[in-house]
């Protein structure tokens, strides 16, 4: 959980409202965070991080695995409190979670005003004022003064002119939301909807924004990130085509289009399915050098018969292939994966089997999680037969061999010189500067505040299995 710390600072006057953005889940909801900060701020709003201080919190959920949901009822149970010393405050929900259980969120705890749903947030700022008008009229009883908007017919709209960016030079930028696929496990599709991609003119121009306002690393999001374009009209004869299906505009061509961005130096990508992964994009990463040389590509499970059963839509040998031609186009890519343990009838074998394809495919990061039966998934109609200790251990065997892998995949990285963009002073060791090289691999090396938005080439010659250090080199390579 993380509160969005960088909008902390109280602008305008002191008797200004004050919003406080409590953040759970993916950096989807960070950046959908600091949009509803943004629009609050337009209309006069300062932030603050403490809940005690604030006149609207707002919660932004995640509904992914139940241990999320549980947290975030933790912390909203904790307001009830303050709302009985402060009747005026006003408590919101938005995200996924508010979106999977809407109404039902007042029953839960009476003391929440709103809920936004993941399609809706944009009118927060409106949602807060007919709370107060609700709260003002004469005679509304407290179950009716409350707002709920979760339709999810609609598209998210921000329009972030006239807004400041006091975030620092890494911003995240949504490119698409939302999921067409339906992996049996997976509560996202029911709280995201399907897909729905912006048109890039009007991504170049939120990028360009962010470059304009100090921002020089761009992490492009979206639930399924390179299944961008595919909710567009094809082309028809004579119009303009794009390297997407049937001539749709697709990431690639996004991907292209933000390599100009002037400004900018780093993009890079959060996260893709592998359905998706196309010699196209490939070719994107090859040629435009601002994008990382490093994608997330979740396989899950290294078993076919568990593939099928959460529906992925892939074997292994069909993953293995799209990677195959990924690394043809683009030899050095390093590859991430997330993984699920103990999902329903996964045997000893099966999970071996992830054990093999995680060490197959050289994951360089690795995140593992244990199956989690989610409501109103199809999952549910499986017996979640996996006991809680197997699945425990299982994630522990499966952490040793990420470990164990991604410590080899940094060895091979030892002993050469990389470019490295460097992008912040340790908060341990003011005299340690940390960086990501152009594949995304975490570097540490000695530098202060000078290096920070620059470039180095650094001679890598120290690893964990988490990342490398180094030290700039006497010879720039290519920097
Ligand atoms: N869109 C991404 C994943 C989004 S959810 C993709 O398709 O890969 C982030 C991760 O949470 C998933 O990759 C998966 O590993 C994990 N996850 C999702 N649902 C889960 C569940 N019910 N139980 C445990 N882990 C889950
Ligand atoms: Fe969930 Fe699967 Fe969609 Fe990823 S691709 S968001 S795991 S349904
Ligand atoms: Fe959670 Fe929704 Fe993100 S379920 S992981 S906040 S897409």
């Amino acid at each position: 959980m993380t509160t969005t710390r960088h909008t902390s600072e109280r602008s305008g006057d002191a008797e200004a409202p004050r919003l406080c953005v409590v953040t759970f889940g993916c950096q989807m909801n960070q950046y959908d965070s600091s949009l509803v900060e943004g629009k609050f701020r337009k209309q006069g709003y300062a932030t603050t991080d403490r809940v005690e201080d604030a006149d609207v919190v707002l919660f932004n959920t995640c509904s992914v695995r139940d241990h999320a949901e549980e947290r975030t009822w933790s912390w909203v149970g904790e307001l009830k409190k303050l709302k009985q010393d402060n009747p005026e405050l006003v408590i919101g929900l938005m995200g996924c979670m508010a979106q999977r259980v809407e109404e039902e969120a007042f029953k839960r705890a009476a003391h929440v005003d709103l809920v936004a749903g993941t399609r809706q947030f944009h009118h927060l700022p409106r949602m807060v004022e007919e709370v107060r008008e609700r709260r003002d009229e004469p005679g509304r009883r407290l179950e009716d003064q409350r707002v709920a908007y979760t339709d999810m017919a609609s598209e998210v709209a921000f329009d972030r002119a006239g807004e400041e960016w006091s975030g620092g030079m890494h911003a995240y930028l949504a490119v698409m939301r939302g999921c067409d696929l339906s992996c049996t496990y997976c509560v996202v599709p029911h709280t995201r909807g399907g897909v729905q991609s912006r048109p890039i003119a009007d991504l170049v121009a939120e990028a360009r924004w962010y470059a304009e306002q100090g921002v020089k690393v761009l992490t492009l999001l979206g639930q399924t990130v390179n299944s961008y374009g595919e909710d567009f009209p094809a082309p028809s004869a004579g119009e303009a085509r794009g390297t997407g299906r049937q001539g749709r505009p697709g990431l690639g061509d996004l991907l292209r289009a933000l390599q100009e961005v002037e400004g900018l130096e780093r993009i890079r990508l959060i996260t893709l399915h592998p359905s998706y992964a196309t010699r196209a994009l490939a070719e994107a990463i090859r040629d435009c050098d601002k994008v990382d040389r490093f994608l997330p590509l979740p396989a899950q499970a290294g078993s076919d018969p568990v593939l099928k059963r959460m529906k992925r839509g892939y074997t292994l040998d069909l993953y293995r292939r799209r990677a195959d031609t990924l690394r043809e186009v683009v030899p050095d890519l390093e590859l991430g994966s997330d993984w699920i343990v103990g999902f329903c009838g996964e045997t000893d074998e099966d999970f071996a089997g992830s054990q093999g394809f995680l060490e197959e495919q050289g994951f360089v990061v690795n995140y593992i999680f244990k199956y989690d039966e989610r409501p109103g998934t199809k999952a549910v109609g499986y017996p979640d037969d996996i006991e809680v200790a197997v699945k425990k251990e299982r994630h522990r065997m499966l952490m040793e061999t990420a470990e164990r892998v991604q410590r080899a995949r940094f060895e091979g990285w030892r002993g050469r010189t990389e470019r490295v963009f460097v992008e912040s002073v340790s908060t341990r060791d003011a005299s340690i500067v940390l960086g990501r090289s152009v594949h995304g691999l975490p570097v540490s090396l000695p530098g202060d505040a000078s290096f920070v938005g620059t470039y180095r080439a650094v001679m890598l010659d120290e690893c964990t299995a988490y990342g490398l250090s180094g030290r700039v080199a006497e010879a720039p390579a290519g920097a």
